[in-house]
């Protein structure tokens, strides 16, 4: 028998040794073939999709070792041990899970990521993307200023726009040529591939070539000041996208942030003015109207919603009053009700958008009546709900109610809601009482599919956060939950560690994330013990691992927790190994022969 080398010489150290990351894992054991590595330590002979041979983890004479090298994982019904490539080395060098990573990927040549030095990196190219807009941002500005950019001067000031205004915003001009940018970024020291992830260059077979050419520039900037992306306009009619946008990367995300919020934030007029253009917010900052805001060539977010809860009470929905514009304002009013805003909505006459009414004679007085007149968002979308029925036909009238008593039964406030049945009753002519019962059976309904859904929401949500934290978790529910408890134990009773570990290891976990959490808490509890060990999770893991694991430790804090009841759990855990073991190798001929063999001697009570 032979060992890659000996363990003193081998060095696991580095912080949060823990972290590996999946892709790693994945990796790793892909390039770690199961066969391969045991094969170092046992001879084994091929049947089919299958090894067998003498079990290396104990002394037999009788192969009863199995790999299926499919599913990449080994069983002995000797010894009952199995599980992939990591555990396997676990088991025969007696070695953590840690140290078995490190030890297979010396042996596969893979280098093993340190966490730290992954987030270090993150941070050091979101640091670099930020300063590179920057850069780009005052190449544009200065671009559009100088000979060169005088089409996009012209452009912006015809469309009313003062060089103050100009200024303010920093809009640009995008050169026509294909690498304006990049050759001024990269004379700054930029690399090629710095300025493609940064989404300002593209790169193809010939080389690379900015993205953004001949266009008017409006870089994009979160509420914080940070220069995140660009939306560039195109100056001609036809032919190219109107505006073209940065792609999402590390630091733009259009969902998560809205264009102006750096300057709305500060404004000193009440609430927020939401628009769907750049030019509509500019427009409305040139004439005063400073807390205007737009989203970002998206559709409004629950979490752009809740950024603008942040800074304001209130919203002014001002889309554009085309069709289009109207179902966007349907939609925004239900988001920005649920993040607990005030919702008001201003209908824009005398101009298809904010940026054209602002460019009329009194487009401003215009506008200022509009926001003092506008309508609380009930009365907006029971306009809506009016305008689409026939109402001189009795029975699109039936309809047309039955579809308002739906919209109030929404309402949380019985006076409001009261208000309004009056206001329908008037308007339609019907009866008060039968708009009101309506509403009520409206009401009921309401709840009973709110409840429904509420708990399916809260389910689902759950669920998304554990998967995305522990993926093996769905396939592996009752394994991980019982992975879950045994951790649970050993937070609420880290005295009792050595009792725990007596009876469950390293190897026996199922999923990467709950065994690595195990290893974690084992670490530290025997580092300091009389450390707090749930308050220094936060050394070991990121801020939506930790309160997964909290999450999971409160829910099994009202279990019953004794010696038994963890007994019990370990037990389920090593159960369900075992069955995802043999699961593996169900379609194993000679492992299925095996297994009749053993279950036959059992049954002839022969042992
Ligand atoms: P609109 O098409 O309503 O344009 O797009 P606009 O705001 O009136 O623009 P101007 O006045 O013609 O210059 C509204 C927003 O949708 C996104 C942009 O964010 C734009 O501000 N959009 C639009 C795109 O991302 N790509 C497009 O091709 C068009
Ligand atoms: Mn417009």
């Amino acid at each position: 028998m032979h060992f890659y080398f000996d363990k003193e010489e081998r060095e696991v150290s580095g912080p949060m040794p823990y972290t590996f990351g999946d892709e790693f894992l994945r990796e790793l054991r892909m390039r770690c073939d199961i066969e391969t590595v045991v094969g170092k330590y046992t001879d084994l002979t091929q049947r089919g999709n299958s090894y067998v041979g003498l079990c290396p983890l104990h002394n037999e004479r009788t192969p009863s070792f199995h790999i299926n090298t499919a599913k990449q994982m080994y069983y002995c019904f000797g010894c009952h041990k199995g599980g992939d490539v990591i555990s396997f080395i676990m088991q025969k060098e007696r070695m953590s899970f840690v140290e078995a990573v490190h030890f297979l990927a010396d042996m596969a040549g893979l280098k093993v990521p340190q966490k730290e030095h992954l987030d270090e990196e993150i941070t050091q190219l979101r640091k670099k993307i930020l300063d590179m807009n920057r850069a780009a941002a005052k190449f544009y500005y200065e671009t559009l200023t100088a000979d060169e950019g005088r089409p996009g001067l012209k452009y912006l000031t015809g469309r009313g726009l003062t060089p103050k205004t100009i200024k303010r915003f920093g809009l640009g001009y995008a050169p026509a040529r294909w690498d304006g940018l990049t050759k001024h970024l990269r004379a700054l020291g930029y690399s090629t591939n710095d300025i493609v992830a940064a989404g300002l260059a593209s790169k193809n077979r010939t080389g690379c070539y900015d993205r953004f050419r001949d266009r008017v520039m409006f870089p994009i900037i979160d509420h914080r000041g940070n220069i995140i992306g660009f939306g560039g306009r195109t100056m001609q009619n036809g032919e190219t996208a109107k505006y073209l946008n940065t792609s999402e990367n590390l630091v733009f995300r259009k969902g998560g942030n809205l264009y102006a919020l750096n300057r709305a934030k500060a404004s000193s007029r009440e609430g927020l003015i939401l628009c769907e253009g750049y030019m509509d917010v500019i427009s409305l900052h040139q004439a005063g109207f400073d807390n205007a805001v737009a989203t970002l060539g998206t559709a409004l977010t629950p979490e752009q919603a809740r950024l603008m809860r942040r800074f304001a009470e209130s919203v002014t929905v001002c889309y554009d009053s085309d069709s289009a514009g109207r179902k966007a304002t349907s939609r925004a009013l239900d988001i920005l009700s649920a993040a607990g805003l005030n919702v008001k909505v201003v209908t824009v006459t005398g101009g298809k958008d904010p940026d054209e009414l602002m460019r009329t004679e009194n487009g401003r007085e215009v506008f200022e009546r509009l926001l003092k007149s506008s309508s609380n968002s009930v009365d907006y979308s029971l306009d809506e709900v009016k305008r689409k029925y026939n109402l001189d036909m009795e029975s699109e009238k039936v309809a047309c109610v039955r579809e308002m008593t739906e919209l109030l039964a929404k309402i949380y406030s019985p006076v409001e809601r009261a208000v309004y049945t009056d206001k329908i009753a008037q308007d339609m002519g019907i009866d008060r009482r039968a708009v009101e019962s309506e509403t009520e059976n409206a009401r009921r309904k309401l709840k009973a599919k709110s409840d429904k859904e509420e708990k399916r929401r809260l389910f689902a949500e759950l669920r998304d956060v554990n998967d995305r934290i522990n993926p093996q978790r769905p396939q592996n529910l009752k394994a991980a939950k019982a992975e879950e408890d045994i951790i649970s134990i050993l937070l609420n009773y880290p005295d009792k560690i050595d009792k725990i570990e007596k009876i469950v290891s390293d190897d026996d976990f199922i999923t990467d994330f709950n065994r690595r959490v195990f290893c974690a808490v084992k670490e530290k509890i025997k580092k300091s013990p009389t450390d707090d060990v749930i308050l220094s999770l936060s050394d070991y893991f990121n801020p939506d691992e930790v309160s997964h694991i909290t999450t999971f430790i409160a829910n099994t804090e009202a279990l019953n927790i004794s010696e038994d009841s963890l007994k019990n759990t370990v037990q389920i855990l090593k159960n369900e190994k075992e069955k995802r073991l043999q699961g593996a190798f169900d379609s194993d001929e000679a492992f299925q022969a095996q297994l009749e063999r053993i279950r036959g001697k059992k049954k002839n009570g022969n042992d």
